[in-house]
């Protein structure tokens, strides 16, 4: 077990919160580090509330070299989680940018001051995305990547490529690539989840925005893709089984792997109708639909082939579809604003 302090850049984020949670709940010692550009510090009482365990919090931008150098030198960090990132596809086409030079900027900088603290481990937030549009169902994780179209996709594959020039020339670093899936789900309690700004964009949040009465009915994108029945498919799974999937990373991180890439998912592949129907059916809430046109560039499938991170790390997710509608709605109907009080 490392001694020293595990720093969550982006942990008062979506899927950081959760990872944080079971971080505490696993006696690791969390500094966290966020510039609140898409979360709320309140999250800290939450993750505190939860654990029993109050994380150490410092707001502050990934990309500010300064303030990262006095983290490392008033905290033994001994691994790092990197999820701080922008991650909304639309907003990365208007601006792209804003996307390189926070993504991949953020990245540089923390390896740089990584590298002058001598901190070796570093765990790495991408997503499915990289894969593009995958050349075979399910994916594995040395399938092609790198065909995308989208500067936050873009931003994911650079990383990628850094992490693995990083690995091939300082055979000292622990190096772990997680591509997740698609994320859905809460933590039990219902005082952490996924609080997007304004509309979502992603489907799970839409669906709960209709359960609540916020939003009139959900936009089918597309009823004629090549699946089971026309509308897209995705590996949708729990974010606690994924944060779950961080503390199996860390430790394997510890057996001195080198680089490691793994995807993070279910191996199950679900429809936008199967979706909806199995929000109403665990919620009993009706979830008025209109399928409509797609939407630009959706794929029809995606989902993972998941044995690699169960055969090295002997991790398996171990929620079901059932428990990502019901935990989803329990958050959103005990925070129908999010964290806005
Ligand atoms: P999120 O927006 O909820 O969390 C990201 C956090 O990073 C936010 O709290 C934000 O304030 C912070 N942040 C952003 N830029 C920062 C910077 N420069 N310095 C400090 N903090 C910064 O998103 P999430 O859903 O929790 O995603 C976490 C990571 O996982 C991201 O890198 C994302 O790209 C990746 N990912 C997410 C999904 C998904 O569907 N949610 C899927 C695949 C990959
Ligand atoms: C999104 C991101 C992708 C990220 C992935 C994992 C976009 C465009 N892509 O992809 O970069 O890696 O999440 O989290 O945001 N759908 C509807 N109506 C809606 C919303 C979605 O029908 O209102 C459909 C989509 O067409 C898709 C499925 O639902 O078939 C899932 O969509 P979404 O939740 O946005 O995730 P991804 O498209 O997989």
């Amino acid at each position: 077990m490392l001694k020293g302090y595990v720093l969550v850049t982006g942990g008062t984020g979506y899927i950081g919160s959760h990872t944080v949670v079971e971080l505490l709940n696993n006696d690791y010692k969390v500094v966290i580090v966020d510039n609140l550009c898409n979360s709320k510090a309140l999250v800290v009482d939450r993750i505190e509330k939860i654990a029993h365990k109050r994380p150490d919090f410092i707001e502050a931008d990934v990309r500010d070299k300064e303030k990262m150098r006095e983290i490392f030198k008033n905290y033994p960090i001994d691994a790092v989680i990197h999820f701080a990132g922008l991650k909304a596809v639309g907003e990365s086409v208007e601006k792209p940018q804003l996307y390189y030079d926070n993504n991949i900027g953020s990245t540089e900088v923390l390896l740089e001051v990584m590298k002058e603290f001598n901190c070796k481990n570093i765990v790495f937030s991408s997503s499915a995305t990289v894969y593009g549009n995958p050349k075979r169902i399910p994916i594995f994780e040395d399938d092609p990547t790198g065909e995308v179209t989208n500067p936050y996709a873009e931003t994911k594959v650079k990383i990628e490529i850094i992490l693995k020039e990083l690995a091939k020339i300082d055979s000292s670093m622990n190096i772990a690539i997680l591509r997740y899936f698609n994320p859905i789900g809460a933590h039990k309690s219902g005082l952490i989840g996924e609080d997007p700004n304004g509309i979502p964009n992603n489907l799970m949040p839409y669906i709960t925005q209709v359960a609540i009465g916020k939003l009139p009915f959900v936009h089918v994108f597309g009823s004629d893709y090549k699946t089971k029945d026309g509308t897209g498919v995705r590996d949708y799974i729990h974010v606690v089984d994924l944060a779950l999937g961080h503390v199996a990373t860390l430790k394997k991180l510890e057996q001195n792997p080198g680089l490691v890439i793994y995807n993070l998912g279910t191996g199950i592949g679900t429809s936008v109708i199967e979706l909806i129907e199995a929000f109403k059916m665990a919620n009993k809430i009706d979830i008025p639909y209109r399928i409509e046109g797609r939407r630009p560039g959706d794929i029809d499938e995606c989902y993972a082939n998941c044995d690699k991170a169960f055969r090295e790390m002997g991790w398996k997710t171990k929620y079901n579809m059932v428990d990502c509608c019901k935990d989803s709605w329990n958050w959103q109907s005990h925070n129908p604003k999010g964290y806005e009080e």
